[in-house]
């Protein structure tokens, strides 16, 4: 790895890890399926699912894909546990490790490159593994935008806030992009990307939404790096009571479903 990279900011815990997928996967899948069958994925098509997670889209992407093709899910820790017809994994760094050229119909990538100061070169790369015509869709947030709209008390709405910039200051000192969901269809074209579409989403959230229990979840996957960040072990509680109070409410930050084909 470069040396002047940070290291991914979710770390290694695994229970913790298994969490967020559950989150990400009751939160997003919809969409993310949405976008993928626009594509017209389907049997026969050779997928790369990187930065696979816990592996329910690529998990998908085999079924979809059955019964003659197949689907390759990448991890820097691949949880092997996901399993079928179609689908193996590997252990691999989209920013260090090769991908073989002209080999995949489909790439699909959710909030991964937001993570990788070298997501530009990584698009490059990602290009490149596609064969002419092959679609590349992209799943990322713009954490730059996201309010309460309604707390018990406006004190609960200020510390909301200063927990979303906390979170913000831990994806910074990662070397993450927090706006990259905006500017990902830029991207895209400038890597030489055609047919750049995107599709973007809010949502209410409430107490139970999967979306808003992944943050929930970031005050204990990511709690050392949010009380480095300034907050305390005391307002880390008080914001979860905050978040899972039936009263909340906030609009999501937007995901943008991005596709671009290669030449
Ligand atoms: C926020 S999680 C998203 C997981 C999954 N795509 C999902 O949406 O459910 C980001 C994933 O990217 C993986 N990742 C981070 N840096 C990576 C890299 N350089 N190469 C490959 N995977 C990476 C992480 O291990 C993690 O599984």
């Amino acid at each position: 790895m470069d040396v002047t990279t940070p290291p991914y900011v979710f770390g290694e815990r695994a229970d913790a890890r298994r969490e967020q997928a559950r989150c990400l996967s009751a939160a997003y899948d919809p969409l993310t399926i949405e976008g993928l069958v626009a594509t017209g994925v389907g049997d026969g098509w050779r997928c790369l699912e990187l930065g696979a997670g816990g592996g329910s889209i690529a998990r998908w992407l085999a079924e979809r894909t059955a019964p003659s093709g197949w689907v390759l899910a990448t991890d820097l820790r691949p949880d092997e546990e996901v399993q079928a017809p179609g689908l193996s994994w590997a252990r691999h760094d989209v920013v260090t490790d090769p991908l073989p050229p002209s080999t995949f119909d489909l790439v699909h990538a959710r909030l991964v490159l937001r993570h990788l100061p070298q997501r530009q070169s990584v698009l490059t790369k990602l290009a490149e593994s596609l064969v002419p015509g092959g679609w590349l869709q992209l799943d990322e947030f713009d954490t730059s935008y996201g309010h309460c709209l309604r707390a018990s008390t406006s004190d609960a709405a200020a510390l909301y806030q200063r927990f979303l910039d906390a979170v913000a200051t831990v994806m910074n000192r990662a070397g993450a992009d927090r706006t990259w969901g905006r500017r990902a269809a830029a991207a895209l074209t400038e890597a030489g990307f055609t047919e750049v579409g995107v599709r973007p989403s809010l949502e209410v959230w409430t107490a139970d939404s999967p979306g808003l229990r992944l943050l929930v979840h970031h005050t204990d996957h990511l709690r050392d790096e949010l009380l480095a960040a300034g907050l305390t072990e005391r307002q880390l509680g008080e914001v979860r009571a905050v978040m899972t109070d039936p009263r909340f409410l906030a609009v999501s930050c937007p995901m943008y479903v991005v596709h671009g084909r290669r030449r």
